[in-house]
């Protein structure tokens, strides 16, 4: 399979009250066609800020990046000026954001919505058309009569509804790449698994690539062929899913492992959450980032970033105890 994205080394940091925040710092990771690449980690690892990266959306007042690459069929993104990039986002690449209430416009209906998504890069279209496309967008997402729906404002849209509409929106223009940020976080389990179901089939019977962003390592492990963990502002481990759940390698993903609840778990086996919290990103650290959670850190953590080394062709993981120059990984 053929790279439709690819990120190098991207780092993003932001200006805040005269404090540097590094929230991204040194990404690499690339988005094949037709596949579901998961993005998991705790709250703040920068997994939305990668997305908005990419779809060019940080605020430009108080962000930048200061390093990095994002190339998608071949163009560095980050190069393109806004006009040309308004031919990318939403078209090629489009968004399903984290809250769908802030993200589709109160002051217009849902079908007028779609319909502009549909007609931003179609101007030769009849409006009556677009209408009915954008009414068999709202059908095949599972909005039950569209037809009546079409004319609804969002505030009268349930959270799970609302959701439907903006995955609607994102691919009305059938853009090659869909990023979707914690798409169903807010929805309760049965609306949940219908989503989920929808981006899968969006990604079989289109093609379309998608970036699966989630807190929740249930719903990778489900939906996603490959998956990148990320910590503080880096990926810290990336592996085929399968890969992943059956031989972790970072102690970071072992421990979000073993902080879930899982069905083949013994009962009176407890669940272990990682002790301490998440480093903040105004500092700048000398050694790995995870190293004052970690039970397992040699002294070399405190010191130096270990380096993204791969421990199979498709498995990379930045752990010294994983490194090569480890004296206990040595013949
Ligand atoms: N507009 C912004 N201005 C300043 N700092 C920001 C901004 N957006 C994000 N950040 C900071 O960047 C870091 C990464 O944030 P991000 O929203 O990407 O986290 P996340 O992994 O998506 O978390 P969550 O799971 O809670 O959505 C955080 O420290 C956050 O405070
Ligand atoms: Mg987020």
């Amino acid at each position: 399979m053929s790279n439709l994205l690819e990120v190098e080394d991207l780092h993003i940091c932001f200006s805040v009250l005269g404090q540097e925040v590094h929230a991204l710092r040194g990404i690499n990771f690339t988005l094949r066609k037709g596949e579901i690449l998961g993005i998991a980690g705790e709250s703040g690892c920068g997994k939305s800020v990668a997305a908005k990266a990419i779809m060019r959306l940080l605020p430009a007042h108080s962000s930048s990046v200061s390093q990095g690459k994002i190339f998608y069929n071949g163009q560095n993104l980050l190069k393109l000026s806004e006009a040309e990039m308004r031919s990318v986002r939403g078209k090629e690449i489009a968004m399903i954001f984290q809250d769908p209430m802030t993200s589709l416009n109160p002051t217009k209906t849902i079908g007028a919505q779609v319909m502009e998504g549909y007609c931003l890069h179609r101007p030769e279209i009849k409006k009556q058309e677009a209408k009915h496309y954008a009414i068999e967008l709202l059908r095949q997402v599972g909005i039950p009569q569209p037809e009546e729906r079409f004319l609804a404002y969002p505030h009268l849209f349930s959270g799970g509804m609302r959701q439907r509409a903006m995955i609607a929106l994102a691919i009305a223009s059938e853009p090659k790449i869909l990023l979707a940020d914690e798409p169903t976080t807010a929805l309760d389990v049965t609306i949940q698994a219908q989503i989920l179901d929808l981006l899968r089939k969006i990604a079989q019977e289109n093609g379309t690539s998608i970036i699966l962003i989630t807190h929740d390592l249930s719903v990778i492990a489900n939906m996603c062929d490959r998956v990148a963990i990320m910590y503080a502002g880096k990926i810290v481990e990336e592996a085929p899913v399968d890969v992943l759940f059956k031989t972790p390698r970072h102690p970071y993903t072992q421990g979000l492992l073993h902080s879930i609840p899982r069905l083949d778990t013994p009962r009176d086996h407890p669940l272990v959450p990682i002790e301490g919290r998440p480093p903040n990103l105004t500092k700048t650290f000398s050694g790995c980032a995870f190293c004052p959670r970690c039970s397992s850190a040699l002294r070399i953590c405190t010191a130096n970033d270990p380096p993204y080394i791969s421990c199979d062709t498709e498995h990379h993981v930045a752990c010294w105890r994983e490194h090569p120059q480890n004296p206990h990984n040595q013949g």
